[in-house]
């Protein structure tokens, strides 16, 4: 026996597609203004580690990993990837290679691997190299810049050019760098530019705001902590015999800066802040004035008025002193300098 259907009666009969109706205009006039808050400002971008993301439009985003070729020449650019992602397991103080670095990673400064937007990424090196340095004074190929890392932020000695592990680095760059055309630095390349203060940066400013923000990762004296098996960094230090010298990039105060503001503490992005550009100043300030290793760089910069604003170390070519090379207020030294304001990066 087969019951009959209810009788829903006949207003229910009429409302009940109505609600349906409603329903579907609803979810459409959602889909619509979703639709618009992304797409002016952005587009989905699918990405092999992570969940599909928002990014603003035109910023470079790296080739996904899971497109290195199976072969000899993917075999080469992955272990150029591994380099800069555990550089101390291979040449680190106990590295499996050879032993002539501090003990960091490429990627303790060059996030993911130095693919992550605004996170100190390689995305413009296949395209600009090999260029002129003004700190070198000459044209410098991919390799001599790789080196300046190696001796100046890893405090080491340079990698033989024409060597496995230099080659396998450089086709990793290439292959990261492969969709930017010669000559062009795309959006999102290197570091973020931040606001100047009116004021100098400020070391003791800089302390309180490392003893909150900092300190629980990279120790009270900025000391680092050893990943277990003790072969790399979980978090590197910040000052100390085991830091970059004080050649490096970061101990320029805009390059500490903005590398801070685009990742620091961990997990910060550049859509993604967790410090003021003020407090990263501080903060630049702060831990560059803690000791680090010393470097002769007394051949650096033969053209004196082409050092960066805040290129610590006089002579100068301009009337401002070290202190404020320093720590700013670096604007009156850009004002100054205006016709070389093209040439703050190193
Ligand atoms: C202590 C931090 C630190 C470490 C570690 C480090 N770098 Fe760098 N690197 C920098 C900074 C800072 C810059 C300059 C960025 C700028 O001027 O905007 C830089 C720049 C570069 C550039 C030039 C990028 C460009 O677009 O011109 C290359 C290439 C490079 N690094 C390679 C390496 C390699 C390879 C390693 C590992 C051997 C390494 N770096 C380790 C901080 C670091
Ligand atoms: C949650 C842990 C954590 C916190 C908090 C944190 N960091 Fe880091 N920091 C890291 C890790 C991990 C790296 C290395 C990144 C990598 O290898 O992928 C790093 C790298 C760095 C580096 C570059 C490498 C070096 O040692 O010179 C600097 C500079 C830095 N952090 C500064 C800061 C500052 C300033 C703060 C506070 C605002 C901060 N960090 C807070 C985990 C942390």
């Amino acid at each position: 026996m087969r019951a009959n259907p209810p009788d829903i009666g006949p207003i229910a009969r009429l409302v009940n597609p109505l609600i349906g109706l409603c329903v579907l205009v609803l979810g459409l006039i959602g889909l619509t203004a979703w639709t618009l808050a992304v797409a002016p400002s952005g587009e989905l971008i699918p990405s092999a580690t992570l969940q599909p993301v928002i990014v603003p439009s035109g910023e470079w985003r790296a080739p996904d990993f899971s497109t290195i070729p199976v072969d000899l020449s993917g075999d080469e650019i992955r272990y150029g990837r591994e380099l800069i992602a555990h550089t101390s397991v291979y040449l680190g103080p106990h590295g499996k290679v050879e032993a002539l670095s501090n003990g960091m990673n490429c990627q303790n400064c060059h996030l993911d691997a130095g693919t992550r937007p605004f996170g100190n990424n390689f995305s413009a090196v296949a395209s600009t190299y090999p260029k002129f340095r003004a700190r070198s004074g000459k044209v410098e190929t991919m390799e001599e810049r790789v080196n300046n890392c190696f001796e100046r932020s890893l405090n080491g000695k340079p990698l033989p050019p024409g060597g496995r592990e230099m080659k396998a680095i450089v086709a990793y760059m290439k292959w990261i760098g492969k969709e930017v055309p010669a000559g062009k630095t795309p959006v999102g390349a290197g570091i973020t530019e931040l606001q100047y203060l009116d004021n100098p940066a400020d070391p003791g400013k800089g302390k309180a705001l490392y003893d909150t923000k900092c300190f629980t990762c990279h120790g009270k004296k900025g000391e680092g902590e050893l990943a277990a098996g003790g072969n790399e960094w979980k978090y590197p230090p910040l000052w100390g015999a085991g830091s970059y010298t004080q050649g490096a990039g970061l101990f320029r105060l805009s390059r500490f800066a903005g590398y801070v503001k685009g990742g620091m503490p961990f997990g910060a992005t550049s859509t993604k802040p967790q410090l003021t550009d003020e407090e990263a100043w501080h903060l630049a300030a702060y831990v560059n004035s803690m000791h680090r290793p010393s470097l002769d760089i007394s051949h650096d910069w033969p053209d004196i008025s082409q050092k960066p604003m805040d290129h610590p170390f006089g002579p100068f070519a301009d009337g401002f002193d070290e202190k404020q090379h320093k720590y700013g207020p670096f604007r009156p030294i850009q004002d100054f300098a205006g016709k070389r304001s093209g040439q703050k990066k190193l």
